[in-house]
């Protein structure tokens, strides 16, 4: 893990994602959590922010909601070496409950602020597809600020030539109250993900 510095100046470019003062949210995080995956990866995944776990590992879907994507993959026949996976905001924003470092949604300034890293990664992969998982990964992946699941998914959207698949957020799959609701969310994220798939095959005929 990168030792947390303060004296690096907010106003400065910043030379790696571990120095990067462009929001406050490092300051509470363990470290910043990059994406994972090949550097060519066809598809990209992003979700909305580390959890827990991935704050502590380093690393990007390591948690429940990881495993459940890692499920999800493998129904939907997309190989890890198809993805790369990462999130919206770099640094895991939590309010303490307890013994429990709670999730907390990330602000539309924190996006804004973490889009110079998404933008740096969308352009090192060059993906064909972006899956959006969640409303805060899709606003930042279309750079709108009021952009909703609910106008976006079913059908794949097209942006600064990518093409764009928008889902629910695995964690909406694992949390949702009812039993129903989180097989028709996870069946959602099953079909987002075949969609990516069969957009990349469409792609390289
Ligand atoms: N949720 C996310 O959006 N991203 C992760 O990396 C883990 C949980």
């Amino acid at each position: 893990m990168a030792t947390k510095r303060a004296d690096i100046d907010p106003q400065q470019t910043p030379a790696s994602l571990d120095e990067c003062r462009r929001c406050a949210l490092w300051e509470h995080a363990t470290q910043a959590v990059p994406g994972n995956g090949p550097r060519h990866a066809p598809i990209m995944i992003v979700g909305e922010q580390p959890g827990d776990q991935e704050d502590l590992q380093g690393k990007p879907f390591v948690g429940p909601a990881g495993a459940m994507l890692d499920r999800a993959l493998e129904e939907a026949g997309v190989a890890r070496k198809e993805v790369y996976v990462t999130n919206a905001v770099k640094h895991f924003k939590w309010e303490p409950r307890g013994k429990r470092r709670l999730h907390k949604t990330p602000a539309q300034r924190e996006i804004d602020a973490c889009h110079y890293w998404l933008d740096r990664e969308t352009g090192d992969v060059a993906p064909k597809v972006i899956v959006a998982l969640g409303s805060t990964a899709l606003k930042s992946v279309l750079r709108d600020s009021k952009a909703t699941l609910q106008a976006s998914m079913g059908h794949a959207l097209e942006h600064e030539g990518h093409a764009i698949v928008a889902t629910y957020h695995p964690s909406f799959a694992l949390r949702a109250p009812d039993p129903e609701t989180r097989e028709r969310a996870y069946k959602a994220i099953v079909e987002a993900l075949r969609d990516a798939h069969r957009l990349v095959a469409r792609h390289r005929k």
